[in-house]
């Protein structure tokens, strides 16, 4: 496994490796690595010869007042996790790498953003897809692998790869999650013991809506009130969000009568966790 923190170092290496006919796969993340990244990588070197894991923490992503200081780092033990997985390539550049002089350029993607995650984070996914494109810009790979647990974000890089025609195929991976249910995620490592505890009621709300549809209720007012009666149960936590979305355009739904991506984000405390799953009527 070969670091290079430097733009040019990682095309040096990949143009040779391209030229020896091989292809390549690539996993973005913001490190402190879990299993739900390794997950991630592990499908990578399944769909190429050369895996390459890039570990940024984009700071064109976070708002004003969210958590760019506090978000946790540890790059040794991230290099370690890559070793493990058979990555070929880290790229754990600077910001001052990634972002010279002064940019005047963004990658937007209209309508998608703007709801779920959007609402409360509105600057969030041109962060998001201007740093993946800077990304793709340097890595070229032929398939990039992203997690259902963002799944807003994932529908948003796939529409941005359609529209800019970029030569790249998204991979989407089911979301890893603790014994108990709860998403991995970097976040959770912010969590008192007692928010760990309470912070299970995204996912006991996701399986209830699950299980509610399946017994044939689709009326989404019954099943948001369901949820919120979960929610008032958490001293903690606060919802931000609810939406029954349709899976692709991500526009909200009022009734389940289709395959539905339900989607939430909840504060514990001042954490802010996000889970999703699919429901489908009548299906067990
Ligand atoms: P980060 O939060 O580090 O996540 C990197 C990738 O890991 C994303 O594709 C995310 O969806 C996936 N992931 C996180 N938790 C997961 C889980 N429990 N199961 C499966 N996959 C999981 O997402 C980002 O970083 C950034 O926005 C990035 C795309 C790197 C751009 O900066």
């Amino acid at each position: 496994m070969e670091v290079f923190s430097t733009i040019v170092d990682v095309r040096h290496a990949l143009r040779e490796e391209r030229r020896r006919g091989r292809s390549v796969a690539f996993v973005p993340t913001m490190g402190y690595l879990h299993e739900g990244h390794v997950a991630l990588m592990r499908e990578g070197r399944k769909r190429a010869n050369i895996l390459v894991v890039s570990i940024f923490v984009n700071p064109t992503q976070f708002g004003p007042s969210e958590d760019l200081d506090a978000y946790p780092r540890d790059l040794e033990s991230d290099l370690a996790k890559c070793r493990g997985v058979g990555a070929h390539v880290v790229f754990p550049p600077t910001p001052a790498e990634m972002y010279q002089g002064t940019p005047r350029t963004t990658v937007t993607v209209e309508g998608l953003t703007q709801g779920l995650c959007g609402r409360s984070r509105p600057t969030h996914f041109q962060g998001v897809t201007t740093v993946v494109t800077k990304l793709f810009n340097i890595v070229q790979p032929d398939v990039a692998i992203f997690g259902e647990k963002d799944y807003q974000q994932l529908a948003v890089l796939r529409q941005m790869a359609r529209d800019l025609n970029t030569p790249v195929e998204i991979i989407g991976a089911p979301t890893v999650r603790e014994p108990d249910g709860l998403a991995m995620s970097s976040r959770n490592a912010y969590l008192s013991p007692d928010q760990r505890q309470q912070a299970t009621v995204l996912i006991r709300s996701l399986r209830q809506v699950h299980a509610l549809v399946a017994q044939g209720e689709q009326d989404v007012g019954v099943l948001d009130r369901e949820v919120r009666g979960l929610l008032d149960q958490e001293p903690d936590a606060r919802l931000d969000y609810l939406s029954f979305v349709h899976p692709d355009t991500l526009e909200p739904v009022d009734t389940v009568s289709a395959p539905t991506r339900v989607a939430m984000a909840v504060f514990l405390g001042p954490t802010r966790l996000i889970d999703n799953i699919l429901v489908t009527p009548g299906a067990p």
